[in-house]
């Protein structure tokens, strides 16, 4: 394969696509960038607004020399989202029968189905009791939970009253939670007993209750928590006691001793004769729906805000367009609702469209290697939205185990999260979609609450391994180190010039961060920290981070945050990480550490130091590599030199310029010191 191999879209996918062609693509393109107001406007009219958004219908400033930072879509206009992605669909658009969720366990043949009345009901009944426990629009609730449909009626029940949710992802360590709830101000926590992993029992509710101990440390104590039963869902088999005969064969947490009453609700007791009616709060447009938090270069995870109108009707086209939607489509999107895809792609998108999904709760290979291909069968599935780690990590299993299952229902294949490399690309298009499935390569963040550079799958001619052109409202650019913009075929910094209406507004408690993070580099434009080639053909690429960022598995880290984990222990007086090449994670950690004089480097050590970063952040920020490093190189100026560091983790001896290196003899050791690395 050369980059230039090109893949057009297949007919039997134009033929009925909603954009069926380029010239589409592009007419509607130059139309929503030269008036934006008029394009999102038409958008927005489809969407029920209890008073719809006055003029004028976008006001931002981008511009840090002109003043502060500001994004304003629809401002005046008042709605409810969860109103719109359910009532809607249930009263209006006569969907109320219409399955929203196929659930899918972590074990072959636990599953269930939810239609959209009944979302509504339980959406309601939950409204009801946040409600009752106190909550009011505005406040902020803290959700901890696996991928159980509960998890997407918790938060829709928040957006229905308003109040603000901040979901953290159920693989992240008790710390990590405690620092969100207590940066937040939450006041309420959500989350369930535990859930398994393949085989493997997390035990959530201890995890949660490490966190609670921890914020009261902290003068922060959070009076109410709500547990969701999981695990001993079914009573007739299960009490939460483990007590039952037969003896349960995948046992629960022991509930009981964990147990604070003055402090723990069930959720099961708390919707017992709860109405399934609820009178959403009606919110301005640019009133915060959520908080989720995302690396920061500092370490400090920062809270990115998004608001109610702009981020329902940018993630709701973009559904529609980049995964050409259909009304009979079955679509399934892999990532946990714990991270924006989740909250983009798997709740709010769909559900605005009236979709049906598949929400799995378990491993792509468990527990066995064709699980995935089992799933798209069993459902149907016609659109699959993944990762590339994923991809890469069954394409080691090669073709047979995919080729077992006739996956003929796909029609469209997604990925996201990071670059994808063309083998893996080729890999996903000839295997699993048959060389008749378009991919779209969606690039996005966090921040940018949705797809901003992406393929339609009906008009896109793609390349493999590039995000190809922006989305309807998207204008990029590329600029040098001194921020003036390349024209062509040229390589920089990804810029963009105008917001679209799910740009995020804030870094939650802290505007400063947000206008130093995203603007203060290149005044004029929102700064993504990656980095981007465009080709002769106007194509965009993405080339991966460009701060001290790094991505495992998808996941965004800092290395900062990783670095003051490992400082932690005793034995550590210094610590260095970069990102390392992973054939499957893509990159992974590889973290240099200087210990304190009179302390040894054993694989004792490093087994330490890899659970501690696992204790401090979560299991997905697990070093692969600790070697000892006895001096780091420096600059004169103090300042880690990664770029040195990234070429001793890969054994490569071109160095380049290391003029400013302080102490050249640290170097010779790093490389000799690579067989003490322990993996
Ligand atoms: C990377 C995930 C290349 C990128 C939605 C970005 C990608 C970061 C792609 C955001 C892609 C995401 N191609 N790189 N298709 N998608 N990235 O906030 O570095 O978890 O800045 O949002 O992932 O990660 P986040």
């Amino acid at each position: 394969m050369s980059a230039s191999d090109i893949y057009p879209p297949p007919s039997e996918v134009s033929i009925n696509a909603h954009i069926n062609s380029y010239e589409k693509y592009k007419e509607l393109y130059d139309k929503s960038v030269q008036e934006p107001s008029e394009f999102w406007g038409e958008i927005a009219n489809s969407f029920y607004w209890r008073v719809p958004p006055p003029p004028p219908f976008l006001r931002y400033n981008f511009d840090v020399t002109k003043g502060d930072i500001f994004i304003e879509w629809m401002k005046g206009g008042v709605t409810n989202i969860c109103y719109n992605v359910l009532d809607r669909n249930v009263h209006d658009k006569k969907l109320g029968d219409k399955v929203a969720f196929y659930w899918e366990g972590n074990e072959p043949g636990d599953s269930m189905s939810i239609t959209y009345s009944e979302l509504l009901g339980k959406v309601c009944q939950f409204a009801n009791v946040l409600r009752a426990q106190g909550v009011k629009k505005g406040d902020r609730v803290s959700i901890y939970m696996p991928m159980v449909i509960e998890l997407v009626v918790a938060m829709l029940a928040c957006a229905r009253i308003g109040a603000i949710h901040s979901i953290v992802f159920a693989g992240f360590s008790a710390e990590s939670l405690c620092e969100r709830i207590l940066d937040s101000h939450c006041s309420l926590l959500i989350t369930a007993d535990g859930f398994y992993r393949g085989d493997k029992l997390i035990n959530l509710k201890r995890i949660a209750d490490d966190a609670l101990k921890k914020c009261t440390e902290k003068n922060h104590p959070l009076g109410k928590c709500i547990v969701l039963r999981h695990l001993g869902r079914d009573d007739s088999v299960c009490d939460g006691t483990n007590k039952t005969s037969p003896p349960c064969k995948r046992p629960c947490p022991d509930m009981q001793t964990m147990w604070n009453p003055s402090r723990d609700q069930w959720w099961h007791d708390l919707i017992k004769d709860v109405s399934l009616e609820c009178e959403p709060e009606w919110c301005d447009a640019e009133d915060e729906l959520f908080i989720l938090y995302t690396s920061g270069s500092t370490g400090k995870p920062k809270g990115v805000v998004h608001t109610v109108g702009g981020y329902m009707i940018f993630t709701a086209t973009t559904f529609q367009y980049v995964f050409d939607y259909h009304q009979d489509d079955v679509y399934w999107c892999t990532a946990d609702i714990g991270w924006i895809t989740g909250h983009s792609y798997l709740t709010y998108g769909p559900l605005a469209n009236g979709a049906t999904s598949v929400l799995f709760e378990g491993l792509p290979i468990y527990p066995d290697i064709s699980r995935m291909w089992q799933i798209i069968d069993k459902y149907n599935v016609s659109k699959f939205y993944t990762a590339p780690t994923a991809i890469r990590l069954l394409m080691k299993y090669g073709d047979e185990p995919v080729e077992r299952y006739s996956r003929k229902s796909l029609k469209v294949l997604g990925t996201v999260g990071e670059p994808i490399n063309p083998e893996a690309w080729l890999w996903y298009y000839n295997v699993v979609g048959g060389k008749r499935c378009p991919i779209v390569d969606t690039f996005w963040q966090t921040e940018t609450g949705g797809h901003v550079l992406t393929p339609l799958p009906g008009a896109t001619v793609t390349k493999p391994g590039s995000a190809t052109f922006p989305f309807f409202g998207v204008v990029p650019a590329i600029l040098n180190e001194s921020g003036e913009e390349l024209e062509g075929e040229a390589e920089g910094y990804l810029v963009f010039k105008q917001p679209w209406p799910a740009l995020m507004r804030t870094v939650y408690g802290n505007h400063q961060r947000f206008e130093t993070t995203y603007f203060k580099k290149f005044p004029g434009y929102y700064v993504t920290g990656d980095g981007c080639k465009r080709d002769s053909d106007g194509y965009y690429w993405i080339t991966g981070r460009i701060d001290d960022m790094l991505n495992v598995s998808g996941h965004l880290l800092s290395t900062a945050e990783v670095e003051s984990a490992l400082v932690e222990h005793s034995s550590v007086a210094e610590a260095a990480v970069v990102s390392h090449p992973h054939p499957v994670k893509g990159e992974c950690l590889y973290c240099f550490v200087t210990l304190r004089d009179g302390h040894e480097f054993t694989k004792t050590l490093s087994d330490q130091l890899k659970n501690l970063v696992r204790e401090k952040i979560g299991p997905i920020a697990t070093p692969d590599y600790i070697q000892n490093a006895p001096g780091l190189p420096k600059t004169r100026s103090g300042k880690i030199m990664r770029r040195v560091l990234r070429n001793i983790a890969k054994n490569d001896r071109d160095l380049g310029d290391i003029s400013t290196l302080a102490d050249t003899s640290v170097i010779n050791q790093l490389f000799e010191n690579r067989c003490q690395t322990v993996h």
